[in-house]
């Protein structure tokens, strides 16, 4: 059967028909079979990412083709996501390492960065910026390398994730980032910040439980967030206030949770973002919005579970009634 691939465009093709045959899921860098083929047999290969298709048609050798091959393995018996297998995940076009010490990057809010916030930010000038729950810290470099007159603070809870992202940090040679370790805004008293952007957990327990094989792989602290996947999310927005300037910005993506936090809050002035795709559940928000509902999202903050109220506590941060 392997005589019958010669080139690497077969080998793509081949590696396609078996992932769709296989039923993989395409959730994380790419939405479909023939890129995820592509990456791995460009990677196998050791040839760039971008190759031009004039050298589709190359032939490879026998010891190539059992490379790409065992890779194909592993994604189909494994359920490995295919950024783990190559180790490498791009975002807002720069190469992020990428392993299971964090989430593979894959937010939307990669074009809000590309397109420098607009026209959210409505010329407004950014001296600081924070990207809360950082993981890889593939938004806070990716906003830093965009932005290199900004000062980037990239915060998680992860010392894992926050290895990773230190090596995302020297890998793309940025130099105006800082990464803390912090439960949500408890490290951050006093800080205050022009932006927020955050990617934080927000997929329901039922859906947690429920992933497909290859989210396995990835940590559940950068997935799971309760009932109805608003845990984390109701904590920033009560909080947030805090540590936003007078005319600062909140840009929280929640998936498909938008549709449990729109019914908790319908009152509450939420932008959603619509990009190229469409919708993808990412609001921004502006701190005097935040403030004028601060007493009904501090409410709905402390009813949460016990854990969640208790870390709260923890912090000394809570900004409900100070406003
Ligand atoms: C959805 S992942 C986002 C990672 C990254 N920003 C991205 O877009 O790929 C959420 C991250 O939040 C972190 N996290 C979970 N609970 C946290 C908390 N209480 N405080 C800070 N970070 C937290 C997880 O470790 C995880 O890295």
């Amino acid at each position: 059967m392997t005589e019958e691939l010669q080139t690497i465009v077969d080998l793509i093709r081949y590696g396609a028909s078996r992932f769709n045959a296989a039923g993989l899921t395409f959730g994380h860098s790419y939405d479909n079979a023939i890129d995820e083929a592509t990456q791995l047999t460009l990677h196998a290969l050791h040839l760039p990412h971008d190759l031009s298709p004039v050298y589709g048609q190359s032939r490879v050798t026998l010891a190539e083709k059992e490379d790409v091959l065992g890779l194909f393995l592993r994604r189909i018996e494994e359920r490995i996501p295919a950024a783990y297998l190559t180790g490498e995940a791009w975002f807002a076009g720069l190469s992020f390492k990428s392993d299971r010490r964090a989430l593979v990057p894959r937010s939307p809010i990669a074009e809000l960065i590309l397109s420098g916030f607009e026209p959210w930010l409505g010329g407004r000038e950014v001296r600081r910026a924070l990207d809360l729950c950082t993981g890889s810290g593939c938004i806070a470099i990716a906003m830093a390398h965009h932005n290199p007159e900004w000062h980037v603070d990239g915060v998680d809870l992860s010392d894992e994730a926050l290895s990773l992202a230190a090596e995302n940090e020297a890998r793309l040679e940025v130099r105006n980032t800082r990464f803390v370790k912090s439960d949500l805004f408890a490290g951050l008293q006093g800080e205050h910040y022009d932006l927020i952007v955050t990617n934080p957990p927000y997929v329901t327990d039922d859906e947690t439980d429920a992933l497909p094989r290859e989210y396995g792989y990835e940590p559940e602290m950068g997935l799971r967030a309760g009932g109805d996947g608003l845990d984390l999310v109701l904590k920033i927005l009560r909080d947030a206030p805090l540590h936003l300037t007078d005319e600062g910005l909140l840009i929280c993506e929640v998936g498909e949770s938008e549709q449990h936090l729109v019914k908790l809050l319908p009152e509450l002035p939420l932008a959603w973002v619509e990009f190229q795709v469409g919708q993808m559940g990412v609001f921004v928000v502006e701190r005097q919005d935040l403030v004028a509902h601060n007493a009904r999202i501090a409410e709905l903050a402390a009813a949460r579970a016990p854990a969640t109220a208790a870390s709260s506590a923890a912090t000394g941060s809570a900004a409900a009634g100070l406003f």
